[in-house]
Order: structure tokens, then C-alpha cells, then sequence
């Protein structure tokens, strides 16, 4: 008897992302920031991360093994152009190789071109916030995209541009550490969207010119995505401000991203990035969405509902916003929908099997076309400026030894990639037992 069963079309995996998991590189804006005492929970910095860099034979080797069919991972800038206009074929080198490994494997590469980090020189400029800045970022997609495009046909641009945007601008916990200054959210906002659309173009281009069909070109954004509900619905200023910032982090910048129509907060784009025009359109193969929680809005705050699940960071866990949030997307945008993260921190792995469960069965119930699903993350990894305590891993790293260990909820995984669903016996297992901690 089966649970669930998931449809054909879904292509199951996981993603990861270069900075959180090579470790070994220190010309990144991640590596400088994390060295500045007080910027990292833990006092850890992603130079240790988990040897990935070292240890890529081994690591896919792992994902071979455990069924993954789709991969996605990062590429780390600041490897490939350590200085301005000066490009590192060693490092492409590296990706290639790492990329074809993948494919004798038979698992399909995902990869994103930038993923929160930058290379020392470009954030020493004031990265996103310098007016040269999509010139500077279509450059290096152009050498990258040149090196891997006859291998890699499925991109995404940019990580989370409103993430990257709100933490670096707004709460100040990442780079550059600034604290509500809405004008440089928006002149940074603008130019993710810029070097997004410019890069979307120029992928579609180059793929074109080594002559493959444009329909096998996939390109993209990884979008977060989070579920904003007041958290009294009587109360008109939780009303107001739940409207306000599911706008301003979200909306405004999906549309801007997707179809190159800016409204505030995001300025008027640029007419050129180089000699790429932009204007309007449609800048996107699927919709890239990365789903974790809910948000229980009150007067300019974020909290959680009460009594809600909660995973070991105090984020609601909440399956059907995953669906919720995909539709709404679909409806505005309709394209195929590729789920690029969802996944939880749970130290102890107590629970994960169940959040695995809980999302699958939401797509599996869903009629939405669902094509992949990436879970975050393979392994235990560098959490930003949270550290290495947090583990989101289907995979546990001993980050002493470097040792990797299958966890309970990677077997599950593994076996539902195998399965195609969740057997009863599968449930019985892995799931009957787990239960989510209530705040
Ligand atoms: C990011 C990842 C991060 C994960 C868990 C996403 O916002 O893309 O880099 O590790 O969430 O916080």
C-alpha cells in the first residue's frame, strides 16, 4: 500500500551552494565578514565548511548511491574571477570537471551563478550598489556560461536576490552590514534585476550559438518565498503591514525579476546592461522557488503564529504553503515549477523524515506542474551567519574529521527517489514515530 505516490514528471535531488560547502577560499566577501568577531553565531567562517572543494569525487560518489536525479549546485565568483577581468581556468577547470562527474552519474546539474557570496574585489566596490555592477556581473556570466554552456543547460542566475538584499540592507546581519536603508535596497534591488535579466539573455544567446534547440536551455531565479499572514486578522495594522512587507520583500521584486517591469521598490532598469538591451518580457524557463516557512505579521514585525510547529531555528514549519505559494505563482506567471530549496534545520534529524513526508504529500496532491524538487541541503553546512551549528543536512558532517553519515532522513529520502512515494511500510519506518517540536 502506498501513502503517496509522486507523479513521473517530478525529478527528485537536492542543492546546495558553493560557499556554504567547498571551503579553502578566502578572497570572498563570506570569508571576510564571518572574520570580524561577533558577525558569526558560532565564531566558525566558511573556510572550514566541509572540504567539498577536496572531497567532490567522494561527495558525488555519495549522491550516486543514494539515487539523487537531479543536482543543484553553486558556483563560487571569487574562484573564478579572483580579480577584476582576470579569470581562473583553473577553476573552471574544477566546475567542469565536477559537472561531468555529476553526468556520468546520470544526475542533472542545476547551477546557480551566484548564491550570497562575492569576491573580495567586487564588495570592496560596494558590490550590487555600484552603478557598473550588472556590467561587471554579465562579465563573468559571459566567461562562465562560455566555459560550461556546451555541458550545462539548466541556470540560475541569481540566489534569493531579496534575501541577499534585506540582510545586507535592512537588518544589517550580513554583508555589507547596513541597517535600514531603504534607498540602497532599491538601487540594489535594481541591479539584481538587471544583471538577472541581462544574464537570462545572454545564456539563451550563447546556448543558441553552440547550437542547441532553445527549448533545452532552462534559465531562471532561485526566488524565496515565504507565506505572510497578519497575525490577527481583526487588528488593521497587522493587516496594513503584512500588505506592505509581503510587498516590498516579494511581490514587487518578482514581478521586476520575471518580466523586467519595476515598480517601487525596485527603480526604473537601466536600458543597457553592455550591449544587452532590457525592457519588458518574460525572463524565466520555470519559476524557481525556494519554500521554508510562514510569517505571522504584527505592527512592522515578523513572528510565529502560536501553537505553530517549529523547526530548531524557531521557523514555522507549514507544507502547504509550499503548495500555496506555487500556485499563487503559477497563476501570475505559468511555467513549469521547479522547487530549487525546501528544507529545515533539525540538529538531531527528529523530525526531517516527517517534513520530507508532510512537503512531498502537499505536491503530490497538487495538480500544479511540479517538475523538480531539490532538497536543502545534501549535506550539513556552513549556515551564513548562523554557522555550522544549524544542520539542514540529509547527509550529517562531523566537521572535525570530515566524516559524512547517511542520516535516517537521507535513507528516507533515498528510498523515496527509488519508490517514486511513500510506501505504508515506508511511513511505518521513518515517519509514524517523528514528531514536530510546538512553540
Ligand atoms: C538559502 C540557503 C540557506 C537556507 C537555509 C536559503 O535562504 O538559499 O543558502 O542555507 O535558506 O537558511
Amino acid at each position: 500500500m502506498s501513502m503517496f505516490t509522486l507523479s513521473e514528471n517530478i525529478l527528485l535531488g537536492c542543492a546546495t551552494a558553493a560557499t556554504q560547502i567547498e571551503g579553502g577560499d578566502k578572497n570572498n566577501s563570506w570569508y571576510d565578514w564571518a572574520n570580524i568577531p561577533g558577525h558569526i553565531a558560532d565564531g566558525s567562517t566558511p573556510l572550514r565548511a566541509t572540504d567539498h572543494y577536496k572531497k567532490v569525487k567522494a561527495d558525488t560518489s555519495l549522491m550516486a548511491k543514494m539515487g539523487l536525479q537531479v543536482y543543484r549546485l553553486g558556483l563560487e565568483w571569487s574562484r573564478i574571477e579572483p580579480e577584476q577581468g582576470k579569470f581562473n581556468k583553473k577553476a573552471i577547470e574544477h566546475y567542469r570537471n565536477e559537472i561531468q562527474l555529476l553526468l556520468e552519474n546520470g544526475i542533472q546539474p542545476l547551477v546557480t551563478l551566484h548564491h550570497f557570496t562575492n569576491p573580495t574585489w567586487f564588495e570592496k566596490m560596494g558590490a550590487f550598489e555600484h552603478e557598473d555592477a550588472p556590467e561587471i556581473f554579465l562579465d563573468y556570466v559571459r566567461f562562465t556560461v562560455e566555459e560550461l554552456c556546451d555541458i550545462v543547460s539548466d541556470w540560475i542566475t541569481i540566489n534569493e536576490p531579496n534575501v541577499y538584499t534585506v540582510n545586507g540592507y535592512i537588518f544589517g546581519t550580513w554583508p555589507p552590514g547596513k541597517k535600514g536603508d531603504i534607498r540602497t535596497l532599491s538601487k540594489v534591488y535594481t541591479n539584481l534585476c538587471a544583471c538577472h535579466i541581462a544574464s537570462y539573455k545572454e545564456i539563451h544567446r550563447m546556448r543558441l550559438i553552440h547550437n542547441f534547440d532553445p527549448k533545452t536551455t532552462h534559465v531562471s531565479f532561485a526566488n524565496h518565498m515565504r507565506i505572510f499572514e497578519p497575525k490577527k486578522t481583526w487588528n488593521p495594522l497587522h493587516r496594513l503591514s503584512n500588505a506592505f512587507m509581503k510587498y516590498g520583500f516579494q511581490d514587487a521584486l518578482t514581478q521586476a525579476m520575471m518580466t523586467g517591469k519595476a515598480t517601487w521598490p525596485v527603480n526604473r532598469l537601466p536600458l543597457k546592461v553592455s550591449d544587452v538591451y532590457i525592457h519588458e518580457g518574460r525572463y524565466y524557463d520555470f519559476i524557481g522557488l525556494n519554500y521554508y516557512t510562514r510569517d505571522a505579521i504584527t505592527t512592522g514585525k515578523r513572528t510565529v503564529f502560536e501553537q505553530s510547529p517549529v523547526n530548531d531555528l524557531g521557523w514555522e514549519i507549514y507544507p502547504q504553503g509550499l503548495v500555496d505559494i506555487s500556485e499563487s505563482l503559477y497563476k501570475k506567471y505559468v511555467a513549469p515549477i521547479w522547487i530549487t530549496e525546501n528544507g529545515t534545520c533539525d540538529n538531531n534529524d527528529s523530525f526531517r523524515c516527517r517534513y520530507i513526508y508532510d512537503h512531498l504529500l502537499a505536491i503530490s496532491k497538487s495538480t500544479l506542474p511540479i517538475q523538480r524538487y531539490y532538497h536543502w541541503s545534501f549535506m550539513d553546512n556552513f549556515e551564513w551567519a548562523e554557522g555550522e551549528e544549524p544542520r539542514f543536512g540529509i547527509v550529517h558532517v562531523d566537521y572535525e574529521t570530515q566524516k559524512r553519515t547517511i542520516k535516517k532522513s537521507g535513507q528516507f529520502f533515498s528510498e523515496i527517489i527509488k519508490e517514486r512515494g511513500v510506501t505504508e511500510s515506508m511511513y511505518e519506518k521513518y515517519v509514524k514515530e517523528e514528531t514536530y517540536n510546538y512553540l
